[in-house]
């Protein structure tokens, strides 16, 4: 499917100063994610909406002793800084968990992943180009790509992971995307990680189109399950360039990530950021240094895995015992999120109200993440299960259930 990003129809250019805006601002409209936060903000719900690291697993105690260490030596952490070498170093060790062998120079820091993404598509994307996305995806690529005013190809997606086929017929069909945007593993919103087989058909398809692929790998340190598959970086390191975060394996808060990627891109992606930010904040590079210095980054990995992977299991069970055998749902084996498939003709925005209103529960409804038609999508949710402990996580999937059982089983209060 093609389209443009949706222009706002009643976004005309307004007086004054509005009426000077470059036209991709004027004519932007707010994401659905943003229109529904009220809803899923309301105090006292339970909630398994927004994709949060575990507020009691955020390693506070170890950030102070880090930091006090930092400035322990004086306060030129304080200063201006040229990006943290031990850092760069301590990220390329990182990357041999995910299979991917790379240099210092080829590792470029960033506020999160999220600019890294931003800074990607400013590289790679022409004004009006084209860039191709899965068809429900985390809605921070578009926000990314959106001053490019890009045409958008969305490509189907399913339990492997994006649908390969469907690119490659994209491309054979003319399709010349700047770049293919993928979560291979623990994908927001779908939770699903990409089989090595897709992995390694995507990584030739990538070389053979000569099209660069944006590894966003924000949970690929976050996985349940032994097998740990490869990152598409360690498959192709020249057509793949690797977003990485600390938001989710160590804390959101401290806004570090990196790019992963050819040495002659990364002088460039330094001018871009410089256009915009001078530096990650330097003390936060410093603190995460001295946190990974000391040895404590595998501890406290282990720490969240297991009670991220317990709360999966608990949300699953609980799934499988509340809801009704017309929902279906995918097994994550990395990340947050669960995503969760009603029977044809519900609505899943009609579902939330009723279940922020009756049940005082709340989730983000599929279409969120969908920029166009959201399809298929429009009766799915994505349940976030790393947030909330796990008596809370059964307690909401009870509710929940409850909304969805007692609709279907009496039939007579339509669920939209
Ligand atoms: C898939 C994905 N990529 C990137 C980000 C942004 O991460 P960061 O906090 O590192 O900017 C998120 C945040 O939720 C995400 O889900």
């Amino acid at each position: 499917m093609t389209d443009t990003l949706a222009p706002n129809p009643g976004a005309a250019p307004g007086p004054g100063i509005e009426g000077s805006l470059a036209g991709w601002a004027r004519t932007i409209a707010p994401s659905a994610l943003r229109e529904i936060l009220p809803m899923l903000t309301r105090p006292g719900l339970l909630s398994f909406a927004l994709g949060m690291p575990a507020a009691e697993l955020l390693p506070g105690e170890a950030y102070v002793q880090a930091t006090r260490r930092v400035l322990d030596g004086g306060a030129l952490p304080l200063q201006y800084g040229v990006p943290h070498a031990a850092l760069k170093r301590q990220i390329v060790e990182m990357m041999a968990e995910r299979g991917v062998d790379c240099t210092e120079e080829q590792v470029f820091l960033t506020t999160g992943a999220q600019q890294g993404m931003s800074l990607l598509a400013r590289l790679l994307l022409e004004q009006g180009g084209q860039v191709a996305v899965e068809a429900a995806v985390y809605d921070g690529i578009h926000a990314a790509v959106r001053p490019q005013s890009p045409q958008i190809l969305t490509v189907p997606s399913d339990a492997e992971g994006i649908d390969v086929d469907a690119l490659e017929a994209m491309l054979e069909a003319g399709a010349r995307p700047a770049f293919v945007y993928v979560i291979p593993d623990g994908h927001n919103p779908l939770g699903v990680s990409m089989s090595l087989e897709r992995r390694v058909r995507l990584a030739e398809l990538a070389r053979r189109w000569e099209v660069p692929l944006v590894e966003d790998d924000a949970y690929g340190f976050l996985r349940y399950d032994d097998a740990a598959l490869p990152a598409l970086r360690a498959i192709d390191p020249e057509w793949v360039l690797y977003v990485g975060s600390f938001s989710k394996i160590f804390a959101p808060g401290v806004r570090v990530g990196w790019i992963v990627a050819p040495q002659a891109l990364v002088s460039i992606l330094s001018i871009l950021k410089h256009g915009s930010d001078l530096d990650v904040t330097t003390t936060a590079q410093r603190t995460l240094s001295a946190f990974l210095d000391a040895g404590a980054l595998p501890e406290h990995l282990a720490r969240v895995r297991a009670e991220y992977r317990a709360r999966r299991d608990a949300m699953l069970a609980a799934m499988e015992h509340c809801f009704p055998k017309s929902v279906s749902w995918t097994v994550p084996q990395a990340g947050m999120f669960v995503w969760v498939t009603l029977p044809p003709g519900k609505d899943a925005v009609e579902l939330l109200r009723r279940a922020v209103d009756e049940e005082q529960v709340a989730f983000v409804p599929g279409a969120a993440f969908c920029a166009h038609d959201p399809g298929q999508a429009a009766r799915c949710m994505r349940l976030c299960f790393a947030s909330m402990p796990v008596e809370r996580i059964e307690e909401g999937i009870a509710r929940l259930g409850r909304l969805l059982g007692g609709t279907i089983r009496i039939g007579a209060v339509p669920l939209v």
